[in-house]
């Protein structure tokens, strides 16, 4: 018979005294701030027609945008300008410092330099002190992924207050020859701080976080000529530039949106009308259209930006959640559903009770 009389692989869990995880906290998570930052350079579609050979009326038609912001690098605009104005403005709408907290989430894929982490540099324009501070990368994804992240950290009792940035220069790495790419992106930023709450009924209700990478070719940066995929065409693939099969990804878009939507309702258990807010990452006004209609989303509900500022890749769903902050259209104890779908590929949502 095995000698069962010293500690065993067998024993039970409880027996394992002064090594077991603390015991799990019941807190809210309140969204305290939120800020964004849009760089001054405004391109129109009747400028992008001067360099390449497309119109105004196709792209409004096509995809609802009428202008887009680009960073104007001689007045020392950038990716982490555009990521430390958005959270300070986002700290001071929460009458925090930055100091107060205890990390930084960036969502970008866009940053001036890739080391260190533009949130590391964010920080340390801000005054954040030793707050951890990290980059995520997630494409359009880059503000509902963190969102989420943020939220679960503080919600368990690791963290107490967390900044989120999405952030994306898209307009660095477009090449002005592809028509099909360049008229879609535009720059910006948006930041939102997160605190706990002693009331547990604030926050995340419910959220959906997936990828598929299978569909990376669909929407990729190519640095070198062997990242190019089979079936691409090399010779009008330009390295360093955002490629895109629109087509495909449009598809991927319109179905995706919508059963990220379905999804997120049926794990919180409510309909589309108990959603007071949606907050929608946008690509193009006909995606954010279809889902309205499926959905009986009445546009009041569903603000769209995306005339004024193109797709902001991370930085559209906090610069819509902010314009709707200052607005005074989100209040305490609305239902607001947060959806995103990007490169990657990769969906996320994130239904909350503010
Ligand atoms: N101006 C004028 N004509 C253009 C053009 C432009 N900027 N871009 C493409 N065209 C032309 C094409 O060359 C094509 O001409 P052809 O019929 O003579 O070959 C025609 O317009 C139709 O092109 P197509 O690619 O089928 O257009 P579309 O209706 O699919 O619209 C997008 C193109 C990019 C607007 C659309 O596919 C889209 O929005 N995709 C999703 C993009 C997205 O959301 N990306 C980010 C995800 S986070």
């Amino acid at each position: 018979m095995a000698d069962t009389s010293s500690s065993s692989a067998h024993a039970p869990v409880q027996a394992v005294s002064g090594i077991m995880p603390p015991a799990i906290p019941v807190r809210g998570v309140r969204i305290a701030g939120t800020g964004s930052q849009l760089p001054s350079k405004v391109i129109s579609n009747d400028l992008l027609a001067s360099v390449v050979q497309t119109n105004d009326e196709w792209i409004q038609q096509r995809t609802g945008i009428r202008e887009r912001r680009m960073c104007d690098r001689s007045k020392g605009e950038s990716n982490r300008w555009l990521c430390t104005e958005s959270l300070r403005k986002a700290l001071a709408a929460a009458n925090m410092k930055a100091s107060e907290l205890d990390l930084i989430i960036c969502g970008t894929i866009s940053q001036d330099m890739r080391c260190p982490s533009t949130a590391c540099l964010v920080a340390a324009d801000l005054g954040a002190g030793t707050a951890a501070a990290w980059d995520l990368g997630a494409a359009c994804c880059g503000f509902v992924y963190p969102l989420n992240v943020a939220h679960d950290l503080i919600r368990v009792g690791t963290h107490k207050a967390i900044g989120i940035i999405g952030c994306d220069t898209i307009t660095a790495i477009l090449d002005y020859h592809n028509r099909g790419v360049c008229i879609l992106f535009g720059d910006g930023a948006g930041a939102a701080v997160l605190v706990a709450d002693s009331d547990p009924s604030r926050g995340c209700l419910a959220q959906v976080n997936k990828a598929d990478g299978t569909g990376w070719t669909d929407l990729f940066q190519p640095a070198e000529e062997w990242q190019i995929p089979e079936g691409v065409d090399r010779t009008t693939t330009k390295l360093g530039c955002l490629q895109m099969n629109g087509k495909a990804v449009f598809k991927f878009a319109v179905g995706t949106f919508q059963e990220l939507i379905a999804e997120t309702l049926t794990k919180a258990g409510i309909s589309a009308e108990q959603v007071d807010v949606f907050v929608c990452h946008q690509s193009n006004a006909r995606i954010l259209d279809a889902a309205r209609e499926r959905f009986g989303i009445p546009p009041e509900k569903l603000h769209v930006n995306i005339d004024r500022v193109g797709n902001t890749s991370a930085g559209s769903v906090p610069l819509v959640l902010d314009e709707l902050m200052l607005a005074g259209k989100i209040k305490p104890g609305m239902i607001v559903m947060f959806v995103a779908f990007g490169a990657g590929l990769t969906w996320t949502s994130s239904l909350w009770r503010v």
